[in-house]
């Protein structure tokens, strides 16, 4: 039977997709883009994803907008009944119910429908991706100051993501997994500071105050899990690789 990745065309989708291949999985991924082994459907408008379920046992959810989700999570809870999953795996992010900013509020929305619905279920939290750390630095290459937010990470590789992911489809559903987080706790500043020595830059960096609540949430760590983390793969690791295929 079939395991079908949503967003298996993203960050993190993509690993997921390889390490399930590398359990030997059926798998297929399903995305708004024709390719191999692609089943195409649209979760916005619901267009192809009873058709991208059939045959599918276990469902990985990695598809996002970035923005607002819970109208695709309802199209997809709504087509893995019909279609009689028997695991739905979602991803979500530590701390969601704790950090007041308009994604996580619809990440929370997401578990609550997953929830309520009759599909067995196993949500993992995890910790912000190297990759989004990066996302704040890489495109600030141009500009003379790198401008940094003041608050920690816990960065994980999407490849130790993924193995969790893999290493959860194998198994019964779990309900709310074990939260996972990267091998270390430190500032944005701190990482822009590897992210610098990486790249062989030494550019003036401007910390900047993250206001209000959700500055006062993150300053507090709750979206981190504390040490040690379940990632292996170190954010100066990532930033060294991320620099070698840049030269
Ligand atoms: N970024 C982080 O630091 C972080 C941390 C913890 C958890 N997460 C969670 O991890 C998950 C994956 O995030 P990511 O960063 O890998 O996302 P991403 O790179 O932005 O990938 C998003 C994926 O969603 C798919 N998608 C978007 N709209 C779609 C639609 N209407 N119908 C079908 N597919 C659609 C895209 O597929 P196509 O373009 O091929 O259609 C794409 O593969 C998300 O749930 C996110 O909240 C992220």
């Amino acid at each position: 039977m079939t395991v079908l990745v949503t967003g298996g065309t993203g960050t993190l989708g993509r690993p997921t997709v390889a390490a399930l291949r590398a359990q030997r999985h059926e798998v297929a991924v399903l995305s708004r883009k024709p390719g191999a082994g692609h089943r195409v459907a649209n979760l916005s408008s619901a267009d192809g994803v009873d058709e991208a379920l059939d045959g599918v046992r276990t469902v990985v959810h990695c598809a996002t907008t970035r923005f607002r989700d819970i109208g695709q999570t309802e199209v997809l809870i709504d087509a893995a009944e019909r279609a009689g999953v028997e695991h739905l795996v979602f991803v979500s992010i530590v701390g969601v119910d704790d950090v007041p900013y308009f994604y996580y509020r619809d990440k929370v929305a997401s578990e609550q429908e997953l929830i309520a619905s009759d599909l067995p279920l196993t949500i993992l939290r995890a910790t912000q991706f190297h990759d989004f750390v990066a996302g704040f630095l890489a495109p600030q290459r141009r500009l003379p100051l790198l401008l940094v937010p003041e608050l920690p990470v816990q960065p994980i590789a999407v490849e130790d993501v993924a193995d969790r992911l893999a290493e959860i489809v194998a198994g019964p559903p779990l309900g709310r997994a074990e939260d996972i987080g990267g091998p270390q706790v430190l500032t944005v500043l701190e990482a822009a500071r590897v992210w610098q020595r990486a790249h062989g830059t030494q550019r003036r960096m401007l910390p900047v105050p993250i206001p209000g609540g959700m500055g006062a949430a993150f300053r507090a760590g709750r979206h981190t899990t504390g040490l040690p983390g379940y990632g292996r793969r170190t954010f100066a690791e990532y930033a060294a690789d991320h620099a070698a295929a840049a030269h």
